[in-house]
């Protein structure tokens, strides 16, 4: 007989005891898209599936109204699955594979976002006729996780590239961007929204007839005031008023952190306690290969909740439970936790469901991707739990 491994049946069974875990309640992501739908009237939301792609929470969306922003093949599938029709499917990914546009194309997906003039070529070999929007390069000082010059063309290159498809076959019907996500400056917004129309007036006869206002809405976190979604709005339809005697394009958003953060739990268990060189670290079952990928630079600092401990508290290193140096979420970051937090005592890390169950590696150190254990709040009490791992 072979060896007989404790595998799975090591791990607690229990739904909400599995550790660790991610806690999601849908109504909290309805309540966050019906919000921003009523801050933002009139302009399609597109989900930015990369959020958090599980598919409650797509077929929740779908079913409300919502469109979605893509940035993959296995999107694309899972959005299908999730009901939603190729009419509300946008390509925002501007780095893209042949197969990744005749895979879009197969499903029906006419929509596409670019930023580089080989781009354009392969969409207009591709995808001909295609509607396809310019992202420019925008400033995005103020956010938490900038793209730091990765994606975008200037305003001259996007005159180029809108040009380039009109006059490759394609339907120049849209100039965009994306302000940084967790962006904290809602004048962002506008300054993207005025370098848009400086291209849009140069286009003259061709000017573009959609503005994609990209994602970057921020959520809560430890450390800085954020505006609420109300504030970007105004923001926004402030900058778009300012054009509109001249330029009326279709506004369209693709927001993924501000519609699943704060419907997010993530549920961990201490592990280690441990005094080293003077300061008190403190190992959890959860790291930045199990889906806490953001703290990376401690750019995403989480608020953080100890059930069942509410004494004093003093500072930590908190780190993870890989044998990997990178895997310390926060050294600098002012981090408190109480005094007699011991081995199996639950941290919550609030605020956490946006890009941390997408991010989870499928097996660094041998520890599995981060469940999702899905709840609704139905309007007569009570919880529904199922868990799902994806
Ligand atoms: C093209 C695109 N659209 C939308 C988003 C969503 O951004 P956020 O989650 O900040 O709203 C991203 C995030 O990286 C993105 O790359």
């Amino acid at each position: 007989m072979g060896c007989v491994g404790v595998g799975a049946d090591a791990r607690p069974v229990t739904a909400d005891r599995v550790s660790p875990h991610l806690e999601l309640d849908l109504s909290a992501v309805r309540h966050a898209y019906r919000t921003m739908r009523n801050a933002l009237p009139g302009i399609e939301l597109c989900y930015a599936v990369k959020a958090n792609p599980h598919p409650d929470v797509l077929a929740l969306l779908a079913a409300d109204g919502a469109s979605f922003d893509l940035a993959s093949v296995g999107e694309l599938d899972l959005c299908l699955l999730a009901g939603a029709c190729p009419e509300r499917l946008s390509w925002g990914n501007p780095v893209k594979k042949v197969t990744d546009v005749r895979a879009a194309r197969a499903a029906g997906v006419t929509r596409f976002t670019t930023d580089a003039p080989a781009d354009v070529d392969l969409l207009a070999r591709e995808a001909p006729g295609a509607t396809v929007g310019v992202r420019l390069a925008v400033g995005d000082d103020g956010s938490a996780t900038p793209f730091a010059g990765k994606f975008g063309a200037t305003e001259d290159e996007a005159v180029a590239l809108l040009e380039q498809a009109r006059t490759g076959g394609l339907d120049a019907a849209g100039i965009g961007f994306h302000v940084g996500s967790q962006q904290r400056d809602p004048e962002a917004w506008v300054r993207a929204i005025d370098a848009a129309a400086r291209v849009a007036a140069r286009l003259g006869e061709h000017q573009p007839r959609e503005l994609n206002l990209g994602g970057g809405f921020p959520t809560l976190h430890a450390g800085g005031a954020t505006p609420d979604i109300d504030t970007c709005a105004a923001a926004i339809r402030d900058a778009l008023a300012a054009h509109a005697a001249w330029w009326r394009p279709r506004p369209f958003a693709e927001p993924g952190r501000v519609l699943v953060a704060d419907a997010g739990v993530l549920r961990a268990e201490v592990v280690l306690v441990a005094e080293r060189a003077g300061r008190r670290w403190v190992y959890l079952d959860v790291g930045r290969y199990q889906g806490l990928a953001e703290t990376e630079g401690e750019m995403i600092v989480y608020r953080l909740r100890t059930p069942g401990r509410g004494g004093e508290t003093g500072p930590v290193v908190l780190a993870g439970p890989t044998c990997d140096g990178d895997d310390v979420l926060y050294r600098h970051a002012e981090v408190r936790l109480p005094l007699d937090l011991a081995p199996g005592d639950v941290v919550e890390f609030l605020g956490a469901g946006a890009y941390t169950s997408s991010y989870a590696s499928v097996g660094f150190n041998g520890l599995p991707p981060l469940p999702t254990t899905v709840i609704e709040i139905p309007e007569e009490g009570g919880i529904d739990h199922h868990t799902r791992q994806h």
